[in-house]
């Protein structure tokens, strides 16, 4: 039986890595975008250069209704999903007064409402596929949370308050959905530097991290696909992958 995943948000940076990483271990992927049609096409060739079926589907999370319609494409494509990978994000530095409730329900909307909305709505398939997959035993729903939602960026109030709903999100599934699906959290430090991030603010960052360096997607991607085939006995834990900086004082 082939292996199915959707990555949410995998036409660039870590959800592309991790679309890829799946691919190139046999799973087809369900590459969803918002706005990157080419970035997605891309990544949907890259992952049939590697031996997938892969296709992309297009949605906006901050709208319930595209969201389960994102479910339902993906429904219809994948009678059995072995892995959701709940990636896409935003990421607005906002002052606590500056945030509106627009964007604090935006933040809720992209990092807690689509990752439930989808989880629910695909959950039959995700039950399906463990129970045709004896090897495996259960499916896995992997959330991409953020070291951020233990400790606050300070300007990030609406975008962290969301990602700790989210951890709450990956524990409350944990308990109720197994044993057929498993679910995690994975929390990055630093991944793949902010687009808005200058030279001086990447050097102070790099200066708190205990391993010296920046982490790449394709290590966090390499993490997702351990969780889902290695770590088969894991489930409600958030892996952090951040060379160490959380644990810095
Ligand atoms: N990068 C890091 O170092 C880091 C650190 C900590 C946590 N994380 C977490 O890891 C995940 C991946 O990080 P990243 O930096 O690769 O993410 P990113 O580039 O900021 O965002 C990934 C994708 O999310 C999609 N997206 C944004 N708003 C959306 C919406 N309303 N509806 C649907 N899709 C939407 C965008 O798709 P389009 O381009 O198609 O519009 C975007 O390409 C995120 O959950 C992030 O919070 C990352």
């Amino acid at each position: 039986m082939r292996r199915t995943a959707l990555v949410t948000g995998a036409s660039h940076r870590v959800g592309r890595a991790i679309a890829l990483e799946l691919a190139r271990t046999g799973f087809d992927v369900a590459v969803h975008y918002r706005s990157s049609r080419e970035g997605a096409a891309e990544v949907v060739e890259g992952c049939r250069a590697l031996g997938a079926q892969a296709f992309a589907v297009q949605g906006d999370l901050e709208h319930p209704d595209q969201t389960l319609g994102l479910a339902a494409q993906v429904a219809e494509r994948f009678e059995r999903l072995t892995l959701l990978v709940n990636n896409a994000s935003i990421f607005i530095p906002r002052s606590f007064q500056g945030t509106s409730l627009d964007e604090l329900r935006r933040n809720m909307a992209v990092h807690v409402e689509a990752p439930f909305l989808l989880s629910q709505a695909l959950l039959p398939h995700l039950q399906a596929a463990a129970q045709a997959d004896p090897e495996l035993e259960s499916s896995l729903v992997c959330h991409l949370c953020d070291i951020a939602a233990e400790r606050p960026f300070k300007g990030y109030t609406a975008y962290s308050a969301s990602k700790a709903a989210l951890v709450m999100l990956v524990k409350s599934m944990a308990i109720e959905l197994a044993p057929l699906v498993r679910t995690v959290g994975v929390a990055p430090g630093h991944v793949a530097w902010p687009p808005d991030y200058d030279d001086a603010t990447k050097a102070r960052m790099l200066r708190r991290i205990p391993q010296g360096r920046v982490g790449t997607p394709v290590e966090a991607a390499r993490l997702v696909r351990f969780l889902c085939l290695e770590g088969t006995y894991i489930n409600g834990d958030v892996v952090r992958i951040d060379g160490g900086l959380s644990r810095r004082y």
